[in-house]
């Protein structure tokens, strides 16, 4: 652990020599369809993942991989331009390695976004939901092996992974800019496989609304770090078997562009008024 920890401390340093001792105020992961977010934010310090020592290698052509410091709706943002995958090949501890460095950054407030498959069938394709929970049944988590004491607890609450109170004041954005918002449970399967009907099957069983490939991790590593964590899914597709239609990433990405718009403002207005 004394590994991990003097590792996080090389890349955060790292980060600061790039830009200086201003507080950051919220850490937000891009999702599939919002990572333009990223262009639009002023006095803007990019900072390729690449570049920053002990950071995992992106592997996934096309994808930005790289951090954006700067100033989002007047709020002093850390924005992640791509995200890690566990189907990438990387571990999970790789994969909330960016979080952890955001903490390490003084960062205690965190918002994740994410493309999602849609489970619940009184929703549809481009709907937005607020993560109210999440479902992990596969048998590994980000903090397996020794635990890093600095950052958290070796047990730890995750009662409240997504603060209750964060949810009602995003779902009061919601109401002012008019944009329909669910909220719902989001399930993590390893992908990169899409479901099979069966398993959507389960998944809705169990309680979920919605299935994934991301977050889930970082808001384990979150909560581990007592962050306060805010989570958006944006409902791509419904998941496979529902209709009587094969599921392709083609859709996923057509959906993101068609309400990228809504999911952007309603960031925008999310980070803007974000009580701290
Ligand atoms: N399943 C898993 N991940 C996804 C999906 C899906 O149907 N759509 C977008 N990401």
């Amino acid at each position: 652990m004394e590994q991990l920890m003097t590792k996080l401390k090389a890349s955060a340093e790292a980060i600061r020599a790039r830009i200086g001792d201003q507080p950051v105020e919220i850490g937000i992961v891009l999702g599939s369809g919002l990572g333009e977010l990223g262009d639009e934010i002023d006095d803007a310090v990019v900072i390729p993942y690449r570049t920053i020592p002990h950071f995992p290698i992106s592997t996934v052509p096309g994808h930005k991989g790289q951090f954006v410091f700067g100033k989002l709706q007047g709020r002093r943002v850390a924005c992640m331009q791509g995200r890690f995958h566990f189907y990438e090949g990387y571990g999970m501890d790789q994969v909330v390695y960016p979080i952890q460095t955001m903490k390490m950054l003084g960062i205690n407030n965190l918002l994740l976004t994410n493309a999602a498959g849609c489970v619940n069938t009184g929703w549809k394709p481009g709907d937005l939901m607020l993560i109210k929970d999440q479902i992990k049944l596969i048998p590994d988590s980000p903090l397996r092996g020794p635990n890093p004491d600095e950052l958290g607890e070796r047990f730890f609450d995750m009662s409240n992974a997504y603060d209750k109170h964060l949810r009602a004041y995003a779902r009061q954005c919601a109401e002012k800019l008019g944009i329909p918002l669910h909220e719902g449970v989001y399930q993590l399967f390893t992908g990169p496989n899409f479901e099979t009907p069966a398993e959507v099957r389960v998944a809705r069983l169990l309680g979920a609304d919605a299935v994934g490939m991301s977050t889930v991790p970082e808001a384990i590593a979150a909560s581990h770090m007592q962050m306060r964590t805010l989570g958006i899914s944006c409902l791509t597709n419904m998941a496979a078997g529902i209709l009587d239609q094969p599921l392709n990433h083609q859709e996923v990405l057509e959906t993101g562009e068609r309400v990228k718009k809504s999911f952007q403002l309603l960031v925008k207005e999310i980070v803007h008024g974000w009580p701290m």
